[in-house]
């Protein structure tokens, strides 16, 4: 029987197409599901004249190496079943945004939405992580809306400021670096840059209001 490969730009199945198979069609319809609903809200803001609270956003399928490395990591057995159910991130979405007002702005209105349902919160910019990362996790369960049935699918969302994108980059890169000498101070570095950079957050937004209350004087 011939057999059909979904992504049709592509002559052979990726590795992630080959290990997520049929549910792979899940994840990307879950991140279709969350991007195209910022869209609209984002859309319609724009067009009352308001501020777009998003500067961009990106988003993947959990590569099917990483996958397998965290479901052994969690003894777990290696299926697509548990990479569903068990781990949250196999869809995941940053979305950037400019100031970190907006950052709030965008959790709330995510938790409005009465079919995403929130399984798990983190606020990581008013308790930072000790090495200095920030970032505003939610895991939303996100319905897709099938034939005849709906499937629920998770989906990791990272909602952080231009900023905090760049330092959680730049850190990601450096722990892959073999031939760091002074960890220790590195580390130092690294977590004073973060601080700096949300202290530097705390600015935009401050002159941003300032604007902002100037504008309304006029
Ligand atoms: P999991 O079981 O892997 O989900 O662990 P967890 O729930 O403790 O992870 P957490 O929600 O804290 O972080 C999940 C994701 O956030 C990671 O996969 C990274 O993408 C990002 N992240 C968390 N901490 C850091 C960090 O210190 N540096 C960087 N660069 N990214 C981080
Ligand atoms: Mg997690």
């Amino acid at each position: 029987m011939q057999q059909y490969k979904y992504n049709i730009q592509c002559d052979t199945l990726t590795p992630e197409q080959e290990f997520y198979q049929e549910s792979y069609v899940f994840l990307e319809g879950a991140i279709i599901e969350v991007l195209s609903r910022l869209e609209i809200i984002r859309k319609y803001k724009l067009t009352k004249g308001l501020n777009d609270p998003i500067e961009h956003c990106k988003a993947r399928i959990k590569s099917a190496e990483s996958m397998k490395e965290k479901l052994k990591r969690k003894e777990l057995s290696v299926t697509v079943s548990n990479a569903l159910t068990q781990i949250f991130d196999a869809a995941g979405i940053r979305i950037i945004c400019t100031f970190l007002d907006d950052i709030y702005w965008i959790v709330d209105m995510l938790k409005n939405q009465e079919d995403f349902e929130v399984i798990e919160e983190k606020d990581y910019i008013r308790n930072p992580k000790p090495n200095g990362y920030r970032s505003y996790h939610l895991i939303l369960k996100v319905p897709l809306h099938l034939e005849d049935h709906i499937q629920n699918v998770y989906c990791e969302l990272q909602i952080r400021t231009i900023a905090m994108d760049c330092w959680a980059s730049l850190e990601h890169q450096m722990k892959y670096k073999k031939d760091i000498t002074c960890p220790d101070m590195i580390t130092a570095e690294l977590k004073r840059c973060a601080d700096e950079m949300a202290s530097t957050d705390l600015n935009f937004q401050t002159i941003l209001d300032m604007i902002k209350v100037n504008a309304m004087k006029l």
